[in-house]
């Protein structure tokens, strides 16, 4: 593993998820109250991308089936409630998981120096 520079503070706000990458793999990076957390911008249900999910105290929602994932802990919240935005029934929505479990998202431990943000990867 190796140390990456994913962002700068001054380009992370606390409403949005910041799209970056390290080491190739794509990389979302948001601030949580003081902290800076980074999760792999791969939903583990199909592994499409979480960056343009909605993004609401902490958590990020998968575009595409509604899995919710807190940003800080990669911890899956939800498990594949809608399509692209629509509520789904139980029956559909065991239909669309497609027999997979819930699943959490690869996290990372975010580190700073001075406004420089880093994670090993
Ligand atoms: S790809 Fe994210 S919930 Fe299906």
């Amino acid at each position: 593993m190796t140390k990456v520079k994913i962002a700068s503070t001054t380009d992370v706000s606390s409403d949005k998820v910041l799209k970056t990458s390290a080491n190739g793999k794509s990389v979302l990076v948001a601030k949580v109250g003081d902290n800076y957390c980074a999760i792999a911008n791969k939903c583990p249900h199909f592994g499409l991308p979480l960056a343009k999910g909605k993004f609401e105290n902490g958590v990020i929602t998968c575009p595409f089936h509604g899995s919710k994932f807190e940003i800080c802990t990669g911890k899956n919240v939800e498990w594949v409630d809608s399509f692209v935005g629509i509520p789904l029934p139980a029956i559909a929505q065991k239909m669309i998981a497609m027999g997979k479990s819930p699943t959490d998202v690869a996290n990372f431990a975010v580190t700073q120096e001075g406004t420089d943000l880093f994670i090993d990867s």
